[in-house]
Parts: C-alpha cells; sequence; structure tokens
C-alpha cells in the first residue's frame, strides 16, 4: 500500500516513524511519503491560503497549489478528462480529505480503506481547502473521502491523518504482530465493545480478579469465552446504547440474548435488531393497563385442560383492579412493569411503547402490624428452605408470584429481564428464598426459570377457577445469584 501525506507539516506527520505504523514501513509493508505542501507554492512568501470569497473569518487553502501538489503525487494530468483517462486501471486510488465536516470515520470506514492501492491525505489548516478541489478530482475519476474522525474540530487535519493512517495501516497483513487481535477488539466484527482485560498478579489492591470474573481462571476455555462476550455485552450496554440497537439478531445465540436481557434489552422476534426496555416500578396511574395485561397474559401459563370459564373465574376473582391497587400501598410487595423503550415491528404485529408488554411481582413473607401476610401471597411450599441471610442472621422468604409477558413478546428476553429485575429486588430486601409455582407442564417457563438460576423444590397444587391443577416448585438464593446479574 502506498500512503502520502500532504501537509503544511511535514514534521507533525514523524510520529508515524515510531512504533508498528514505522516498522511496517521500514520493513516495506507500506509505502509512506509526507510531502511540504509549500513546496508547490509559487511565490517569494510560498503561500498556500486567501480570504475567503463572500468574507468571513480565517483563511482558505488555495486550489491552484493543492492542485498542482495533488497533480504530481497522484501523477495526473490538471485537464479532468485527461486525468479520467490516465487514472483508470490504476488500481483503487482514494484522495482522503480530514475535515469536521466530513462523514464521521469508524472502523468499517478503516476496514474498507485498507483494501485500497494508494490512499493520498491532504491535511488541511485554517478554514479548510478550496471545496473545487475534492470536486476537480472526483471529475477526475478519483475517489474523494471528506471524512471527520469525531464531533470536535482540530486545527488542521494532521492529527486526523494520523489517527486514520494508524487505524488502517494495523488492518494491512503483516503489520500487528498479532492478527487475532483484530478480530476480537472494540469495533470488530462483534458489534460490540471489548470486554475489561487483566494480567498478573490476580489480586492487587484488593482487587481480585478470582472473585470477580470467577471463569476467567477455570481453564475452561468455552466458560471464559462465554464470560468474556457477557461482559463485552454487558459493557456495550452501559456505554454505547446505540451499538447494541445496531446489532443483527441472527449473530446473537441464546446465551446474547440472556446477557442483554439482564442489562434490560429485548430482541423481539421479527425485529430489525434489539429494543430497549424501560423496566419500572408500577404506579397507580398503570393500575387499568396493568389489570389488563393480567387477564390477557393469565391464559397463556395455564395447563391445557384448564376452560375458559375456570380461568375467568381465577381472572375475575385474583387479579382484580382492588388486588392490584393493594400491591401498589404495599412495601412487601414489589410490582415491575415492562414497557419498550420505542415502538418496534415484531412478528405478530407492532407494539407501541406506550404500552405495558410485561409485569412481575414480588410478594415477600413478613406479617404486618396485625400479623396479616400481603394479600395473594400463597403459602409457602414444603420444599421451600430459607437459608440464613449471608450474615448469619435470620433469612427471608418471598414468593415470585407473577412474570407475565405479552405473547407477542415470547423469546425476546423480556421475561428474562423482569426475572432479572426480580431477583436483584429481592436481593436488596435481605430475601434469601425467592420461590415461585409454575404449571408442571409448562416446560418453557420451567427452562427460563432454570437459565435464570432458579432450582426444582418439589411440586404443589394449585386451584384456578375451581379446578385443581400441579405446579412444578422452584427456588433460588437472590443473595447468593446477585452477582451474577
Ligand atoms: N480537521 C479539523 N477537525 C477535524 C476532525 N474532527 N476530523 C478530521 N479532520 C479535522
Amino acid at each position: 500500500m502506498r500512503l502520502d501525506v500532504i501537509t503544511i507539516f511535514p514534521d507533525y506527520l514523524r510520529a508515524l516513524d515510531l512504533s508498528l505504523i514505522g516498522r511496517a514501513a521500514g520493513e516495506g509493508l507500506i509505502d509512506l511519503r509526507v510531502h511540504d505542501l509549500r513546496d508547490w507554492a509559487r511565490d517569494r512568501h510560498r503561500t498556500v491560503d486567501d480570504t475567503p470569497l463572500g468574507g468571513g473569518a480565517g483563511m482558505v487553502m488555495k486550489p491552484d497549489v493543492w492542485g498542482e501538489a495533488l497533480d504530481e503525487v497522484l501523477a495526473l494530468p490538471a485537464d479532468a478528462a485527461a486525468a479520467r483517462e490516465s487514472a483508470a486501471g490504476r488500481g483503487r486510488r482514494v484522495l482522503v480529505v480530514p475535515t469536521p465536516a466530513g462523514r464521521v470515520f469508524t472502523q468499517r470506514t478503516a476496514e474498507d480503506l485498507a483494501r485500497a492501492d494508494h490512499l493520498v491525505f491532504a491535511c488541511g489548516r485554517y478554514e479548510g481547502i478550496d471545496a473545487r478541489v475534492a470536486e476537480h478530482y472526483r471529475a477526475a475519476g478519483i475517489e474523494v473521502a471528506e471524512l471527520s474522525i469525531g464531533d470536535y474540530v482540530l486545527s488542521g487535519g494532521e492529527a486526523a491523518a494520523l489517527v486514520m493512517i494508524e487505524a488502517i495501516a494495523r488492518l494491512r497483513p503483516g503489520v500487528l504482530g498479532n492478527p487475532d487481535s483484530v478480530v476480537e477488539e472494540s469495533h470488530g466484527a462483534s458489534g460490540l465493545l471489548e470486554q475489561e482485560v487483566y494480567t498478573r498478579p490476580v489480586a492487587w489492591r484488593g482487587l481480585d480478579v478470582s472473585r470477580a470474573w470467577p471463569a476467567l481462571l477455570s481453564g475452561d476455555h468455552a466458560r471464559v469465552a462465554r464470560q468474556r462476550r457477557n461482559r463485552a455485552i454487558a459493557r456495550t450496554i452501559a456505554r454505547r446504547p446505540d451499538m447494541i440497537e445496531r446489532l443483527r439478531p441472527d449473530t446473537l445465540d441464546a446465551a446474547d440474548r440472556a446477557a442483554l436481557a439482564r442489562g434490560g434489552w429485548a430482541v423481539p422476534d421479527g425485529a430489525a435488531g434489539p429494543v430497549e426496555l424501560v423496566v419500572r416500578p408500577a404506579v397507580g396511574a398503570d393500575l387499568a393497563d396493568l389489570v389488563d395485561l393480567a387477564a390477557r397474559t393469565f391464559p397463556d401459563a395455564c395447563p391445557s385442560f384448564l376452560t375458559a370459564e375456570q380461568i375467568a373465574r381465577h381472572v375475575a376473582a385474583h387479579l382484580t383492579p382492588g388486588r392490584f391497587a393493594r400491591w401498589l400501598a404495599d412495601p412487601r410487595a414489589v410490582v415491575t412493569v415492562a414497557a419498550l423503550g420505542r415502538d418496534a415491528e415484531t412478528r405478530a404485529g407492532r407494539v407501541g411503547a406506550s404500552e405495558l408488554i410485561g409485569y412481575s411481582a414480588v410478594l415477600v413473607e413478613r406479617n404486618d402490624d396485625d400479623g396479616a401476610p400481603p394479600v395473594g401471597l400463597d403459602p409457602r411450599p414444603e420444599g421451600v428452605t430459607v437459608p440464613p441471610a449471608p450474615d448469619g442472621g435470620a433469612g427471608l422468604a418471598a414468593e415470585l408470584s407473577k412474570v407475565y409477558v405479552d405473547a407477542r413478546l415470547r423469546g425476546s428476553g423480556a421475561a428474562a429481564a423482569l426475572l432479572a429485575g426480580a431477583v436483584r429486588d429481592a436481593a436488596a430486601r435481605g430475601v434469601t428464598a425467592l420461590w415461585l409455582g409454575t404449571d408442571g407442564a409448562n416446560r418453557r417457563a420451567q427452562r427460563a426459570y432454570r437459565r435464570a438460576g432458579f432450582v426444582g423444590a418439589g411440586s404443589r397444587t394449585y386451584d384456578v377457577g375451581g379446578r385443581t391443577c400441579r405446579d412444578i416448585v422452584m427456588v433460588l438464593n437472590p443473595q447468593e445469584a446477585a452477582g451474577e446479574y
């Protein structure tokens, strides 16, 4: 690859003699040439700029000086038509003009430019280069890329050219010592930021990697890779949600989706990419929507032998506005609702951002001053034991009474996000046994709970509209699970 840089400050580019790029140039992997623009100025003062046409602040770089310089470096005649003929068949040549008014230079741009044969960087100073320069070379058949390295203004294109050259050159074969580093790094093919990295000592100033990253030292490559990818997802969620939105669903496996869900992102079936969830405590204004959602989602979780009447009877008796209103007023009941952060198309139709798409309810087993448990708390099944608190104090049980999600978002991760939120809430309230009952035939629900860390703890019978059902009981200690979330 040939790289030319034209600038009024050639010394600025001396940094390219160092490190990887300098070595690559020394080994002939890249042919790097830096030119002083003033060498093409014609007057005694070697003038390269003039005042802007139409007035205004600053100076503009002269097209005639730039034209002479670029013609020589690109070995082109001055006439655009003749230049077009001469440019044909000389490989891919790109004139790069760093400017804050350009398209944003990204890793994709670097990958694209790394495939060119010849790059010429035209570093402007002052208010920039007369716009006819880019126009002329486009007409002459040269690819012109006006590129910005970010939304801020530098005093000239030199620092931007250094940045772009480093990003491009390291992608050329042979420039990097270990070509694998390009694969896993931030902004690489995964579309995620790179996860945190560590080296020895394992414990340093009280910060112990073996505690924060148990898998990392396990020697189990699959576990290490999974934990790394989970951390990359979590970090990208925290720092670059715009990148999460651009992830392609076909690149995400079940574990990715679970990691996204824990971070509050759903991947609705049929949507173009992940959609942020708004998961928040329910408030009084949600009451009507919540009751409606509860009535809509409850039948999905019922065994198939129940009749519509039995289900309707249960909904009318237990999922009433009065029941939800009491929960909202009771600190022992934690009702959480979820909505999409924006409207989204799903395979099952459009879901609006204003709709509630799921809810969860956790009921803490503690009596009030009158000795009464929270309304709707089911008797704790026999198989559920309550471990002590981490400090050795008394443990606390809670029932995960509901995690229900609108059928249009089935499989999207919304349920997992609500579940993760419920576990975090329960952990914060000191719960040591979070238990639930779910239909014994509903394998999908059981799998979801198991993925979240719940384990089987026997069974119970449960009445729905006068019919007895058999539930599987599952339990989890939120104090132990909290680190996983
Ligand atoms: N010249 C001045 N500011 C710039 C920026 N942000 N990117 C590229 N070139 C520039």
